[in-house]
């Protein structure tokens, strides 16, 4: 790709238009709020909340977001008609930064049974309905809907007509996925070489995704000179969807000594985003989706594992960090070898003598005609039948407020059975259990980030807690899963204790044998 001009990909986020005007996937003005905070800390540039001529419930749910997000852009849609774009005027009074969507369709199918208008009558009314968006605000979109389906002399002719009328973005949108790479990066060139202005708007590409290449030809958009992308997250839209965020932006940042292009999203947060949105609109992604399900990050393969272990460049072109999972999953089962399965018992403290790994490795394949995958409860109870002891256990737990302050009192079995129980105070409650943890077991644990998210669905989502911290300068991650999420946490802090205490008790026993 040739050096970029400006080097900034804005990202367009329409999960709650054009993502939430898909089947199953519609939410309340309160859902959408929550959706657009998390958008904001996510880092898109604009936020479209909706179509306020379409509904009641789409302006309150744009008046509640404009009335809290402040810094993404925020755009509404609007057809070109003047009680459309008014109302549209009136549904942003209180953004911090407020944008105009103005769409008309320019495809001789759309212009011939849809719209029945000739090319003269969709270049007059794109020049009134942007001139009359552009009297109210300055930033101001237009949208060629099936644009990828237009003569191209005629939709460089649309471009220019929006452009000389005040548009400052122009969208050339390929609304029923038909496109392929190489067509839309020729139509992107095409435009912008040759409708006058073009220096003076942003192109934006707007992919759907019905033949499954909407990233692909979002991708090519921008080799053909688009620097805005539209998608939503997880791929949500109309029909088989929108451009997935997650994925170009990872495509971009990945594969970034081609493009040469960054966005600015905190790609740390693309995983907890991705999760919001499932549980608000009640639909999981699919646990082989690209950057945020569950498989996307997990090796099973016996070749695959032994390669990681090795390098994770073998079988890994990102961290699972740089998207917000805590770390990669290594999926033990029956074509896993045991290699997997030594590291994962050290990762999780077990250093085995080879007798006693061969052992382990036999019960654990023996596991493994029983059941699918082998987790780490799993290998911890082997182990645990094995030594008769794994740690400190939690037995019980009671947080309490102290006014602004939170107290936790916890009860915990040593690793040679006897009860233990300790208070501490702390900001919040898991502040306090996490120093009353720190109190029982003596182990002092720096905390670098806490995420919680649920897991499973309906009467069985369970919440799960992954921490990262350090110890001694060194860098651990912890989890824990439990129906309440303060218990998971404890037992999140409690996975990273004991680790440290066998990798204490090896090194000491190794100290021991060579001295
Ligand atoms: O797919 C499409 O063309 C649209 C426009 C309204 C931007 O969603
Ligand atoms: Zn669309």
């Amino acid at each position: 790709m040739n050096t970029p001009i400006n080097p900034r990909i804005r990202i367009f986020d329409t999960t709650l238009r054009d993502g939430e005007q898909s089947p199953g996937c519609s939410m309340t003005p309160p859902q959408k709020l929550v959706m657009a905070r998390a958008l904001a800390e996510l880092g898109v540039d604009v936020i479209e909340t909706g179509f306020p001529a379409s509904s009641q419930s789409d302006r309150d749910a744009i008046a509640l977001i404009a009335a809290e997000v402040r810094a993404p852009t925020l755009a509404v849609l609007s057809r070109c008609l003047p009680g459309d774009i008014e109302t549209s005027v009136k549904s942003l009074e209180a953004a911090a930064k407020p944008r105009l969507h103005v769409f008309l369709s320019t495809s001789p199918l759309h212009r011939e049974h849809k719209l029945r208008m000739t090319k003269e009558q969709i270049l007059e009314s794109v020049h009134r309905h942007v001139s009359l968006a552009r009297s109210y605000i300055d930033d101001v979109e237009f949208s060629a809907e099936d644009a990828t389906r237009t003569e191209l002399d005629f939709l460089t002719e649309v471009t220019q007509v929006a452009i000389a009328a005040g548009a400052t973005t122009i969208n050339l949108p390929d609304t029923v996925g038909f496109t392929t790479p190489e067509e839309i990066r020729n139509m992107f060139a095409h435009v912008i070489a040759n409708a006058a202005g073009s220096d003076r708007a942003i192109f934006s590409a707007h992919c759907h995704n019905d033949l499954g290449l909407a990233v692909a030809n979002s991708l090519a958009a921008i080799e053909g000179g688009a620097r805005q992308v539209e998608g939503s997250i997880n791929g949500i839209g109309e029909r088989a969807g929108n451009c997935a965020i997650e994925e170009i932006v990872m495509a971009l940042k990945v594969r970034n000594a081609f493009y040469n292009l960054d966005t600015g999203i905190e790609t740390r947060r693309i995983v907890a985003t991705s999760q919001l949105l499932q549980r608000l609109v009640g639909m999981p992604v699919q646990r082989n989706k690209a950057i945020v399900g569950a498989n996307a990050f997990a090796h099973e393969s016996g070749i695959h594992q032994h390669g990681m272990l090795r390098n994770r460049n073998t079988y890994e072109i990102m961290r699972p960090q740089d998207v917000g999972w805590p770390d990669t999953q290594m999926v033990l089962g029956r074509h896993s070898g045991r290699a997997a399965v030594e590291a994962r018992l050290r990762a999780l403290g077990y250093w085995l003598e080879e007798e006693e790994l061969k052992l382990v490795f036999e019960q654990f394949k023996a596991l493994c005609e029983q059941q699918r995958v082998v987790t780490d409860a799993d290998l911890q109870s082997l182990m645990q039948d094995a030594s008769g002891s794994d740690g400190y256990r939690l037995a019980s737990m009671t947080i309490s407020d102290v006014g602004s302050r939170a107290n936790a009192l916890v009860e915990l079995s040593d690793p040679e059975g006897h009860r233990i129980s300790e208070t501490a105070q702390g900001d919040g409650p898991v502040d306090a259990l996490f120093a009353a943890l720190a109190s029982a077991t003596g182990v002092q644990l720096v905390l670098d980030s806490y995420h919680v998210h649920s897991v499973g669905i309906g009467a069985d989502a369970r919440g799960e807690a992954n921490l990262s911290v350090r110890h001694d300068g060194e860098a651990y991650e912890g989890t824990g899963t439990s129906r309440d999420i303060i218990e998971a946490s404890a037992l999140a802090w409690l996975d990273v204790a004991n680790r440290l205490l066998r990798q204490r008790d090896h090194h000491r026993k190794e100290a021991f044998a060579t001295a």
